[in-house]
């Protein structure tokens, strides 16, 4: 109902009667009424006098209503924790396929290798869980194909040259904008669920705690639409994930990739490797040139160029 109202008062932009409103829902004057007071006290800037109602100006809000294709499977929480663990309970409390946790902010947002994410207003932070029937070998492949669909949106959208870094972060001029944690429930040969946590530096400025880091406001110079963002995001991963192609993802996202003949340094949870990174073989693995010229395979880590 409230996505309707919205819808309806977006399209007119002038003022529109509560009758008119009522009308074209199906629902009492007093219904339309209600809802509208509510999206007034949630923080909307509508109107209401006498004759109607007015959307004054639209903001970048990211209630479930605000995402009608996937409204039914959508979790919004203007503060949480983490979305990884309202993920992860909603996963055992078999939630279905495809359900989403957004976050306005986060007080103990997650980042890879037990980091802290910082996850303040105006940043996007969501966990989408998936779950695909595949082995858990695979599901790295997923992750891939994740931050694939993640950079070309960014790319299409602001024309941004937004590359991956192995293994799922996003860079542009060098600096960090998107990272990615993802954590999976899973029997030998099946996964329970694969929930893929994105953080991504939009209207929030990271870089007094984070100097490699930057956000697409400071990149643009404006302020952008987190929902659009998250909209076009939803869309295409969802679609990629209908009939995810596992044989062509890696050589798709190698196409994006900035790591491959970059100097690193990959920091495990008890090693650190030093090398060139020659290339990323067909599991998403980083080959890894060291200085005694023999090739290291990494499954894992975390990459810094150097
Ligand atoms: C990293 O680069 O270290 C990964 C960062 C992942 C951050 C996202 S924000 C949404 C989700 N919830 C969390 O607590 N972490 C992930």
């Amino acid at each position: 109902m409230k996505g309707k109202i919205l819808e309806i008062l977006r399209k007119e932009g002038d003022l529109i009667s509560g009758e008119t409103l009522s009308n074209i829902i199906g629902v009492s004057r007093v219904a339309i009424w209600k809802h509208i007071r509510r999206l007034q006290e949630l923080g909307y800037s509508i109107e209401s006098r006498p004759k109607g109602y007015q959307l004054k100006k639209d903001m970048d809000f990211l209630f479930s209503w605000e995402f009608p294709d996937h409204q039914k499977k959508i979790h919004y929480f203007p503060k949480a924790s983490s979305t990884m663990e309202i993920a992860m309970d909603l996963a055992r409390k078999k939630c279905p396929d495809f359900t989403v946790v957004i976050a306005g902010a986060q007080k103990k947002g997650r980042g890879r290798l037990k980091r802290v994410w910082l996850s303040e207003q105006g940043g996007l932070y969501f966990t989408v869980i998936l779950r695909p029937k595949i082995p858990p070998a695979l599901c790295p492949k997923i992750n891939f194909g994740a931050s694939l669909c993640l950079a070309q949106n960014l790319r299409e959208m602001y024309g941004l040259d937004a590359g991956v870094k192995w293994p799922n972060d996003i860079l542009v001029q060098g600096k960090k904008i998107s990272g990615m944690l993802s954590q999976m429930d899973a029997e030998v040969d099946q996964v329970n669920c694969l929930n893929i946590g994105i953080g991504l530096n939009v209207n929030n400025d990271p870089t007094a705690k984070e100097p490699n880091a930057s956000s697409l406001k400071i990149l643009l110079g404006r302020q952008c639409s987190r929902k659009r963002i998250l909209t076009a995001f939803l869309n295409s991963f969802e679609n990629w994930m209908k009939d995810p192609d596992l044989e062509t993802v890696i050589d798709e996202w190698k196409k994006y990739t900035i790591t491959i003949n970059q100097r690193v340094k990959i920091i495990t949870t008890n090693s650190v490797f030093e090398g060139i990174a020659v290339d990323v073989d067909h599991n998403g693995a980083l080959l890894l040139q060291l200085e005694n010229k023999t090739i290291k395979t990494v499954t894992f880590g975390d990459c810094f160029h150097q």
